[in-house]
């Protein structure tokens, strides 16, 4: 069996990394074959990339510029950790993908989520993930949540205005209002056990779909 590909978006401060990685505790102690992945990064060139696109030094980075690095960096995470976990029987939990950039690029950064959906799908070869677990969140809790949790480092986008942030989720309604099939949503400003176990039901849910579907 051929394994399965799913993604975590949604705004800062939202938890999906801390629900992302409980997650994979737990389905590994049911001993299923589960990778834990971040955009952007992942791996050691997707890192570097990283840490060039959220220095928050660099101020002077062009829009169009932070889109592509995001491109570049996704093209090789993919095709390095993710599809060969996929080909493995894998599956993967990717913390943010093309979405994030469609969000955050296309529609907060206003260069247009058609824009960047075309560079993004020579970066990604027509793979898209089978689910994506968007974590809905009001950005100003969102915020109070970071700036509560010290451990989390500070990035270039982060020092964005409270209304870039709004853009950013307004910029998840509308792509997920165009493939409202493929997300399920998931009200992250519910206490965190709740958050959990919300999103496990659903994760549990795609994994037996995927067992049905590949077992006949
Ligand atoms: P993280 O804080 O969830 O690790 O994500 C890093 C930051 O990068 C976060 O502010 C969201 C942003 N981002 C984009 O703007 N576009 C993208 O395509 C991705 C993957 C992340």
């Amino acid at each position: 069996m051929k394994g399965l590909f799913i993604s975590a978006e949604g705004p800062e401060g939202a938890g999906k990394t801390t629900i992302i990685q409980m997650l994979v505790e737990h389905l590994r102690q049911e001993n299923q074959k589960v990778v834990y992945t971040r955009e952007p990064g992942g791996i050691k060139i997707a890192e570097e990339i990283r840490s060039i696109i959220l220095n928050p030094e660099n101020t002077e980075m062009d829009g169009r510029t932070e889109a592509l690095l995001y491109a570049a960096a996704r093209r090789q995470h993919l095709v390095e950790k993710v599809l060969p976990a996929i080909e493995e029987g894998y599956i993967v939990l990717c913390d943010r993908f093309l979405d994030s950039s469609l969000a955050y690029q296309g529609f907060a950064r206003g260069l247009g989520v058609q824009e960047v959906l075309s560079i993004n799908q020579f970066a990604i070869d027509s793979l898209m993930p089978t689910k994506t677990i968007y974590f809905d969140i009001e950005p100003e809790e969102g915020f109070k949540r970071i700036q509560q949790n010290k451990d989390r480092e500070i990035n270039r986008l982060d020092l964005e205005e409270l209304e870039f942030h709004h853009k950013v989720r307004d910029g998840y309604q509308l792509v997920m209002a165009k493939e409202p099939e493929r997300f399920l949503k998931i009200n992250a400003a519910q206490p965190i056990e709740d958050v959990f176990s919300d999103t496990l039901r659903q994760v549990q849910s795609i994994i037996d779909e995927h067992v049905k579907s590949t077992s006949v």
